[in-house]
């Protein structure tokens, strides 16, 4: 009767709705990670020395660390490369299973994507010409280079002051306008900042005061429980048996694990 045809064209309506909106979000669970033998990550291939280009080689500490983290796993490691700023959209569409490419913790990224533990600890920096703006008090009225959507220019934007916010694809791209003095300051990961620094000896740059602390993870979808699990595992085994160690002393002769 009339009540019958109604569900079934309410069903017509929400079925198809239903599929569309599950099908956007169809994370493989472990057990499908496992079975295909290969785990896919995305990383940008720009923040030196985290996730970087050797010529044609993705490199890096975080390449290597996320290649010694697969193979605890047992599993085929298959890179993505994506630009910073569409990572966490396209975790979201599942277009790999997670993204190492130094995503600190924040409140706003924890509401869409789910954090592993750390695997560094570090800060953002200031960078600017010998004489330039050094220090958070100094960037009042200056203008800053930032990469897009990191903490960094989220950082800058809560410095009151500041007279303008640049933002770049990447921070090679910061760092070049910071050299043309198209802005006063750069604000990134210390460890970049000094790589970049240390590769650029002529530039007449130099590292000023440190802007915030944070801590640094892997980024997987959301209420992917035993994904989150197996990778934090092998994460803890790698930092055990000094696998973690020789990378940390290769890419920073220092140990950047979070110590408590
Ligand atoms: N640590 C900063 C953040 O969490 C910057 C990360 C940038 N990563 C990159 N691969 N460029 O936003």
């Amino acid at each position: 009767g009339g009540v019958m045809r109604f569900l079934a064209r309410l069903l017509s309506v929400v079925i198809p709705l239903t599929l569309l909106i599950g099908g956007a979000a169809n994370a493989r669970d472990w057990k499908a990670i496992q079975e295909s033998g290969t785990i896919k990550a995305a990383t940008e291939g720009a923040f030196q020395p985290f996730n970087y280009y050797e010529g044609s080689t993705l490199t890096g500490f975080e390449v290597e660390l996320a290649e010694v983290i697969a193979k605890k796993l047992g599993l085929k490691l298959e890179w993505s490369v994506v630009p910073f700023d569409a990572q966490i959209a396209a975790l979201k569409q599942d277009r790999f299973d997670f993204a190492i490419a130094s995503h600190g913790f924040t409140e706003e990224r924890a509401k869409s994507v789910d954090f592993a533990n750390p695997h560094y600890c570090t800060g953002g920096q200031i960078a600017a010409h010998k004489g330039g703006p050094l220090t958070v008090s100094a960037l009042n009225g200056k203008s800053v280079g930032v990469q897009l959507a990191t903490t960094y220019a989220g950082a800058a934007q809560k410095i009151k002051g500041i007279k303008t916010i640049k933002t770049y694809k990447g921070d090679p791209e910061a760092f070049s306008a910071l050299r043309a003095k198209k802005v006063d300051a750069w604000i990134s990961d210390k460890f970049t900042v000094k790589g970049t620094l240390d590769k650029n000896p002529d530039a007449g740059i130099v590292g000023g005061e440190l802007v915030f602390v944070e801590k640094v993870s892997m980024i997987m979808p959301k209420g992917n429980k035993e994904l989150a699990e197996k990778l934090n595992h092998a994460l803890a085994e790698v930092m055990k048996d000094g696998s973690y160690q020789a990378l940390s002393q290769k890419y920073f002769k220092e140990d950047v694990s979070c110590r408590p």
